[in-house]
C-alpha cells in the first residue's frame, strides 16, 4: 500500500504551529522582565474590582461582596479602599464581540490591583455560545495571574492541604489554538517554560517554608508527558536545593488522584505543586471531600495583579430552575478571604475563615442546599457576617478544631 499524505495540510500546519511558537518565546522574554510584586502597603487607595460573571456568578459574587465591604468598611470610608463594579463579562456580551474578554472591560481591570470575580460560563463545542475561549483562562493569561492557590481543609480528616496550580502555561497555554491538521487529525500542545516553571515552584516552596509544614509536593506524569512534565521535575529538583529546610517528594497525577482517598497518606501531604491541567482536575477532588465544589475558594495570584474566585462554574441550570437565589456563595466568601490575606488584612482574613469554618462546618445555624429548603445564599452571608462580629469567635472555632481532631483520632 503506498501511503499519501496531505502534505498541503501539513504546511498549514507548519505555518501556524510557527506562530505559536514565536507567540510563546515573545512570551518567555516578557517573563525574564516581569515586574516587581505590587506592595499594597504603599498604595494611596487600593482599588477593588468586582465582576459578577454570569449565570449564578452576579448572585453569589453580590453577597460576598457584602461581606467583603462590611470588612473593609473602615477602610473604605476613609478612602483607602475603592470597590469598583465591573460588568461586560456576561456571556452575552463575550459572545456579541466574540471575544474572551471585551477590550473595554480589560482596560477596566486593569485598572485595579486586586478583583473578585464570580464564575463565567466556558463555551465548548456544541453549546448555543460561539466557542471562544474562556474568560477565566483569558483573565490568568492577560493578567499574568500564574501562581492559582487553592487550600482545601478538613481537621476531621487530618487534611491541610494547599495546591500551588501553575496558572498559565501547561495544555491550557495555547488550549483554544491547537490545530485541525486534517479533517481526521487534531493536535493540541502543552507549554512548559523554565521562567514560568520555576516561579510557581518557587511560591509553593516559599508557603512550605514560611507556614506550610516544610513540605512539597510535585506532582507530574513525567514518565508519560517527558518534556513539559520532564522540564517540571528537573526544575523542581534545581529549586528545592534553594529550600534545604524543605522536605519534598514526586508523585505521578494518577496515583495522587487515589491517595487522596487513602485515609492514612492523604493527611500527611501538605503543599502540592503543579502544572495547570492536572491542578485543575484534583482540585475539584479536593474541594469535594472537603463538602463539595461550593465551599472552596481560589486566589489568582501575579505579581502585579491578583483576581480571586469560586472553583466552580456558573451553573445556568440553577438559573433557568429559577434556584440561583439558593447557589451556595461560600467559595465566593472564601475568596474574600483569601483576597484579605493577600492585601495584608490577615486578621480580617483569619476572623472570616475561623467564620466559615463556624457556620459550614460546626453551628450549621442555616444550611445550603441549592434548594427552597435550604437557606439564600443572602440569608447566608448574612448568617457569615454575624458570626464574624462575634467576641466568642476564636473560642468557639478552636471547638471546632478539637472534636474534628478527636474524631479525626478515633478513625
Ligand atoms: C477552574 C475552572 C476553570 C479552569 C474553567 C471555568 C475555565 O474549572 O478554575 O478550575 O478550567 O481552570
Ligand atoms: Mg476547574
Amino acid at each position: 500500500m503506498i501511503i499519501m499524505v496531505d502534505e498541503k495540510a501539513i504546511e498549514a500546519a507548519e505555518q501556524q504551529y510557527g506562530r505559536l511558537l514565536r507567540q510563546q518565546l515573545e512570551r518567555v522574554e516578557r517573563l525574564k522582565h516581569e515586574p516587581d510584586w505590587t506592595d499594597y502597603s504603599k498604595l494611596d487607595k487600593l482599588i477593588i474590582g468586582v465582576c459578577g460573571g454570569d449565570g449564578i456568578g452576579p448572585y453569589i459574587c453580590a453577597e460576598a461582596q457584602q461581606v467583603l465591604e462590611f470588612l473593609l468598611a473602615d477602610k473604605i470610608k476613609a478612602g483607602k479602599v475603592e470597590i469598583r463594579q465591573i460588568d461586560g463579562l456576561t456571556i452575552e456580551r463575550r459572545a456579541a464581540v466574540m471575544k474572551a474578554i471585551p477590550d473595554d472591560t480589560m482596560a477596566q481591570l486593569k485598572q485595579c490591583h486586586v478583583i473578585l470575580k464570580g464564575p463565567t460560563t466556558t463555551p465548548k463545542k456544541g453549546d448555543p455560545w460561539p466557542n471562544i475561549e474562556s474568560a477565566n483562562v483569558a483573565m490568568r493569561k492577560e493578567l499574568d495571574l500564574f501562581a492559582n492557590i487553592r487550600p482545601v481543609s478538613v481537621p476531621e480528616l487530618g487534611i491541610n492541604w494547599r495546591f500551588y496550580r501553575e496558572n498559565t502555561e501547561g495544555s491550557y497555554a495555547v488550549g483554544s489554538d491547537g490545530i485541525n491538521v486534517t479533517d481526521d487529525l487534531a493536535i493540541d500542545y502543552c507549554v512548559a517554560t523554565t521562567q514560568g516553571t520555576e516561579r510557581i515552584l518557587r511560591a509553593g516552596f516559599e508557603y512550605a517554608k514560611k507556614s506550610g509544614g516544610n513540605y512539597v509536593s510535585v506532582i507530574t506524569k513525567a514518565n508519560i508527558i517527558k518534556t513539559t512534565d520532564g522540564k517540571f521535575l528537573k526544575l523542581a529538583e534545581q529549586v528545592a536545593k534553594d529550600y534545604p529546610g524543605v522536605t519534598w517528594d514526586d508523585w505521578f497525577i494518577d496515583i495522587t488522584t487515589a491517595k487522596l482517598l487513602d485515609p492514612v497518606r492523604r493527611g500527611k501531604f501538605r503543599v502540592f505543586v503543579l502544572p495547570n491541567l492536572y491542578g485543575d482536575i484534583i482540585t475539584d477532588e479536593a474541594a469535594q471531600i472537603q463538602g463539595g465544589v461550593g465551599t472552596a475558594g481560589s486566589a489568582n495570584i501575579g505579581k502585579k495583579y491578583a483576581m480571586f474566585e469560586a472553583i466552580h462554574g456558573s451553573a445556568p441550570r440553577m438559573v433557568s430552575e429559577g434556584r440561583a437565589q439558593y447557589a451556595d456563595p461560600c467559595s465566593m466568601i472564601k475568596a474574600v478571604a483569601m483576597m484579605l490575606d493577600h492585601i495584608g488584612e490577615t486578621e480580617k482574613a483569619h476572623r472570616l475563615d475561623m467564620a466559615l469554618d463556624v457556620c459550614v462546618q460546626f453551628e450549621k445555624k442555616l444550611v445550603m442546599t441549592g434548594r427552597s429548603n435550604g437557606a439564600t445564599g443572602d440569608e447566608f452571608a448574612k448568617y457569615v457576617m454575624e458570626t464574624v462580629q462575634r467576641p466568642d469567635l476564636a473560642e468557639v472555632w478552636q471547638q471546632y478544631v478539637d472534636i474534628a481532631v478527636q474524631n479525626a483520632a478515633k478513625q
